[in-house]
């Protein structure tokens, strides 16, 4: 069935507002479907989990069916989904927790397309263990990673190769499969960031146990319990599964499994993403007063670009004075603002599509930013 955007936006309440969210990369709007289910959670009853009540029960029910839905979003195993506050958080425990098997000797790969959630951890932690670290370098001015420079990098030393399903700064897509496949044949682990690569398109990993981050005492033993600290916030993981099922309608009502119709709805957004990022990239690269940043063949609908005359917050207020959210900065791919050269400039203005975006967003921006020639 085919994308319909007006349908989709209906779903959407902040967008009743007027404004162009092209803000998106840094966080959606939630569906209103997600807001309820939130505030239902609420509303029933929650409890702590693992008790006898009802209460703790609903709980319990919301944390697995949520484990279950993120397996079905990624094409994982519920039993493998760890819960946690935010990327940044998990990604630190974790390398605290792998780095205490490292010494002299030992290797990591990190990359300067990631954002830094995926490089200072690993960095942080190798340097407290002794390890060495390699960084696979962007190439210019594509923003690709060439598969080439990682099959250089990675040896027999390496224990964990660190690398981003796409950057949230210039969208570029990495060959992940190729690179994973380069890291598990020299016997290290990869960590895949995914945060900016899983709402835009169809996702697929394959499918820890030996490991032993810190934990307390009476804290339960199994995976995934082990590494999730303290409590979870039940009510948000109520709307995760209901965001899965979002996802899941996208393109319309249909027969099949969930994660079947996950993955045609997430199909259906990429194409309509990409049909409008080509409007946007193709406005933005006809004026003059306007560099663009990265080209990779396979990105995200993720632009980057500076104005000339212009820093980036002075675009981005001029474009919120017209009702379009964009962000300005380096959004914390703190390496690759660097290779561009932008990092003591301010960065430049990124504007990112997700499947809510309409063709009348893209043209309000473009307009916006015409009247800044000159
Ligand atoms: C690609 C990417 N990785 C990691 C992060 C960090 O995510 P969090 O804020 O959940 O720690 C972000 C945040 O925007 C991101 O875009």
């Amino acid at each position: 069935m085919a994308f319909d955007v007006d349908r989709v936006r209906a779903a959407y309440p902040a967008l009743a507002d007027g404004y162009a969210y092209l803000d998106g990369a840094a966080g959606t709007q939630l569906p209103g479907t997600v807001i309820d289910a939130m505030a239902g959670a609420y509303r029933v009853g929650l409890g702590n989990s693992g008790g006898a009540f009802p209460a703790s029960r609903r709980s319990d029910m919301i944390t697995a069916e949520c484990r279950r839905s993120v397996a079905d979003l990624t094409g994982g195993r519920a039993e493998g989904v760890i819960l946690g506050p935010n990327m940044t958080t998990l990604t630190y425990r974790l390398a605290r927790t792998l780095a205490t098997g490292w010494g002299p000797g030992d290797e990591v790969v990190v990359t300067r397309l990631d954002h830094d959630a995926n490089v200072r951890p690993w960095v942080q932690a190798a340097a407290r263990a002794g390890a060495g670290v390699r960084f696979a370098d962007v190439q210019l001015p594509e923003g690709d990673l060439p598969l080439a420079q990682l099959a250089e990098l990675i040896s027999d030393r390496t224990r964990l190769v660190a690398v981003s399903a796409a950057s949230n700064l210039i969208g570029t897509r990495p060959d992940v499969a190729g690179i994973t496949a380069l890291a598990h044949a020299a016997g290290a682990l990869s960590y895949v960031d995914g945060v900016h690569a899983t709402p835009h398109g169809p996702v697929d990993v394959a499918g820890l146990e030996t490991l032993a981050p810190d934990k307390l005492a009476p804290a339960p033993q199994q995976v995934p319990d082990r590494f999730e600290q303290g409590t979870l916030p039940f009510a948000d993981l109520a709307g995760v599964t209901a965001a899965v099922e979002h996802l899941a309608s996208l393109a319309g009502p249909g027969p099949g499994t969930r994660r079947e119709r996950i993955l045609a709805g997430m199909a259906a957004a990429e194409a309509h993403e990409q049909g409008l990022f080509r409007v946007l990239l193709g406005g933005l690269d006809a004026m003059d007063h306007v560099t663009t940043y990265g080209k990779a063949a396979r990105r995200t609908a993720t632009a980057y670009f500076t104005v000339a005359g212009r820093t980036p917050r002075e675009v981005a207020e001029h474009l919120a004075a017209r009702k379009v959210n964009v962000w300005d900065g380096d959004n914390y791919a703190w390496e690759l603002a660097g290779a561009f050269g932008l990092r003591d400039s301010g960065g430049a203005v990124r504007a990112g599509l997700v499947h809510y975006n309409n063709r009348s967003d893209v043209d309000r921006l473009l307009a916006a930013v015409a009247e800044l020639a000159g």
